[in-house]
């Protein structure tokens, strides 16, 4: 089992030329990443730190559930973000993370020269809203965002993501829902490089939405939302998902017709 080397991933963060990701701190085991990251930045670490491990003994997702952490397979990585944007305008970062997390997997998953014409996709990378990360649609990734406000401003977000790189099986109560790189057909990539490209995006993406909040991103946000047309229960509403709007919230047209936005929950799809 090869642990997770901190050196090649600042290697490869400087092949990359990418400025976000440092200071890097890679652990062999630690209890979350999350909390890690939130230790940091409550003792002012700058944005783009990041904090990786091999192993999580306390990985959690959201909801209070447990993220399954194992060593020597997959990645655990959290960052400090300190987005220049007010509290009540930090909430749609969540989906915007989603976003760039997929986007690193998709290049994997469906590059250009694996499609069937030259750019199609082989296995359909999508965003579960609010930030689940689906591949063939099961569960490839997961990401916890938590934010630390300071009256109006915001004074930290932390951004973890669980990437499932190498797993070639889960434990029963995920293995119906749950993927990984591997699985997929999609193994030998180093989790060096991406953790690399990771960081990279996700540096790319807190830059883009800072300066225009969800608007660089309704394009990708509807072209990758899984839930359009799928009937689902969510914070007590039930209808049918129809997109993300400005903001952000989940649409849902109800039996009478009407668009409810939903700001957060967690969804049930009731068919597909
Ligand atoms: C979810 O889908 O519920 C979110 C899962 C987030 C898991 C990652 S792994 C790295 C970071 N550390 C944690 O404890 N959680 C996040």
């Amino acid at each position: 089992m090869r642990r997770l080397d901190g050196e090649a991933i600042e290697r490869e963060l400087s092949r990359l030329g990418a400025s976000f990701g440092r200071p890097l701190a890679v652990a062999a085991e630690t209890s979350s990443t999350n909390d890690d990251a939130r230790s940091a930045a409550a003792a002012g670490a700058p944005h783009g730190a990041a904090f990786l491990a091999d192993a999580q003994t306390q990985g959690r997702g959201r909801g209070g559930r447990s993220w399954h952490s194992p060593p020597g397979e997959n990645l655990y990585l959290s960052v400090v973000l300190r987005p220049r944007v007010p509290a009540t305008r930090v909430a749609p970062i969540a989906l915007v993370m989603g976003l760039a997390v997929a986007s690193v997997v998709e290049r994997r998953l469906a590059p250009p020269s694996r499609g069937a014409s030259g750019g199609g996709s082989i296995v359909e990378v999508r965003l579960k809203w609010p930030n689940d990360v689906l591949a063939g649609g099961r569960k490839l990734a997961g990401i916890l965002v938590e934010a630390q406000l300071r009256g109006e401003s915001v004074s930290s977000v932390i951004v973890g993501v669980g990437l499932n790189v190498h797993a070639s099986s889960f434990p029963p109560d995920l293995s119906a829902r749950a993927t990984s790189l591997a699985m997929l057909g999609i193994d030998g990539v180093p989790r060096e490089l991406l953790a690399a490209e990771l960081l990279q995006a996700i540096g790319d993406a807190a830059a883009r939405f800072e300066a225009g909040e969800l608007a660089p991103f309704a394009e990708d946000l509807a072209r990758m939302d899984w839930l359009r047309g799928r009937r689902v229960e969510v914070a007590g509403v039930i209808g049918v998902a129809a997109g993300i709007d400005p903001d952000g919230h989940l649409l849902v047209r109800g039996a009478d017709g009407v668009l409810r936005a939903v700001a957060a929950g967690e969804v049930s799809v009731i068919s597909s």
